[in-house]
């Protein structure tokens, strides 16, 4: 991704929002989509198309749980771990994914296809506890044993994960 095309993109948005910081998260989502995460290059082209310091672009993206600034796996797992979630047992579901995945807690595993993170709220409140695989839909209600069953059927889907290029 290149800043000419961040401007591109974020050129409709320019005079719907009065405040310009407002452009920051969709240029990031925008930059991280190319990649899967947010390199200094994504960084620095979000910094050049919005105007501001990459510093503070970079304590906007360290803000938010779904803006990755470090490298993800070919699939990432966020488990919701908000209030619904937590009291239907998303804690039990992380941890289970976490064994299941060899991982101390949130992580990458070594082959670099899953990522697994701890996320809060993501609107699906009403199918707790969920999780969301990637960018996409949320997934719930779910047992332990579910998320297991989401995890081999991911390893064994020839479909590519969206950070695939
Ligand atoms: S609390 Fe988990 S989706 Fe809202």
């Amino acid at each position: 991704m290149t800043t000419h095309e961040l401007e591109e993109f974020l050129a409709p948005m320019r005079h719907e929002y009065a405040d310009p910081r407002s452009l920051i998260l969709p240029a990031l989502r925008y930059a991280q989509g190319d990649a899967g995460w947010l390199d200094p290059q994504a960084m620095a082209a979000v910094a050049e198309a919005t105007g501001f310091s990459q510093a503070y672009v970079e304590s906007v993206a360290s803000f938010y749980d779904r803006l990755y600034l470090e490298p993800v796996g070919r699939r990432v797992i966020n488990v919701c771990v908000t209030l619904s979630c937590m009291l239907r047992g998303s804690d039990e579901i992380f941890e289970h994914l976490a064994d299941y995945l060899g991982l101390d807690g949130e992580g990458t595993t070594d082959d670099g296809m899953f990522s697994l993170h701890k996320v809060q709220c993501i609107g699906a409140c009403d199918r707790a506890p969920c999780l969301q695989i990637d960018a996409g839909q949320q997934i719930g209600p779910l047992e332990p044993a579910d998320a297991t069953c989401l995890v081999d059927d991911l390893r064994e889907a020839a479909a590519p994960a969206r950070y695939d290029r």
